[in-house]
């Protein structure tokens, strides 16, 4: 299997194909999501909360990210691999913004970077197209902007919001962005974004009509506990799973059944 591009992105909206992404941070997780075949991995900064405990995404640094996403596409053979740009490292300026998202690429081996913002960051997802790298945006619920919104928060639910949404999506769409990741939304109003942009739409809470879906690994796998999304789906419990492991070797350690003679050498 050839490796996934912006190109196959674009295909795939053209053929109705559904695209798939999640969430990766580091080598082992990024070899299964890569076996598993989905089309791009994120290096999220939803890391800051499901891998390194913060309350929020906005303390994680560019020098963390690309720690990160080193890791991952080491793991990665085939998915596009996407690394997403930390707080402040592109609200502040364009210069900032190229700087900051050609370091993903020249250091860390990702394909593709990802922002949040629409309007406000025309210039930006302008500037980083021009220098050729590939950007996603990311509007409805933006997590680094917590503190605006008052929380986490559905968005687009009056007439005007979902007006100015649709807008922001035709905004970065006329920017250069090769993709728009929709966060928690009504399905309707995603739909009207994924018919009215050419660009694929990748939906996070966003309902079942967007090009494609993204979900945090973290949420699916069941490493996650200080809050479940209504939005996300959990297709395992490990913390179960790793937790009875554990506590199985602790027992046999303090009962004397670890090591066996096949751990020992003789
Ligand atoms: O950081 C992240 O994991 C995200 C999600 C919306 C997928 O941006």
């Amino acid at each position: 299997m050839a490796k996934i591009t912006v190109n196959d992105f674009i295909k795939k909206k053209a053929d109705s194909k559904k695209i798939s992404m999640i969430t990766a941070y580091d080598y082992p997780f990024a070899v299964i999501a890569d076996e598993a075949a989905v089309d791009a991995v994120l290096v999220g900064d939803s890391l800051a909360m499901v891998v390194q405990g913060l309350d929020n995404t906005l303390p994680v640094t560019m020098d963390e990210m690309l720690y990160h996403t080193r890791m991952v596409s080491r793991g990665v053979r085939n998915a596009m691999v996407i690394g997403d740009m930390p707080f402040m490292s592109y609200q502040a300026g364009v210069a900032d913004a190229v700087r900051n998202a050609g370091r993903f690429l020249k250091e860390a081996g990702a394909a593709a970077v990802k922002l949040e913002g629409g309007a406000e960051v025309r210039e930006q997802i302008r500037a980083m197209s021009r220098a050729d790298i590939p950007v996603m945006a990311h509007i409805g619920l933006t997590p680094q902007a917590i503190h605006r919104m008052g929380g986490y928060k559905i968005q687009g639910k009056t007439e005007e919001a979902a007006r100015r949404l649709i807008d922001e999506a035709h905004t970065v769409e006329d920017a250069g962005a090769f993709a728009l990741l929709l966060e928690a939304i009504p399905m309707s109003l995603a739909k009207s974004i994924t018919d009215a942009i050419s660009i694929p739409t990748i939906g996070i809470g966003a309902g079942p009509y967007c090009d494609g879906q993204v979900l945090v690994l973290h949420d699916v796998i069941g490493l996650f506990e200080r809050f479940v999304p209504k939005f996300a789906k959990r297709y395992v419990n490990l913390k179960e799973q790793a937790l009875h492991a554990v506590n199985t070797f602790r027992e046999e350690v303090e009962n004397g059944t670890f090591p066996a003679e096949e751990h020992s050498f003789k």
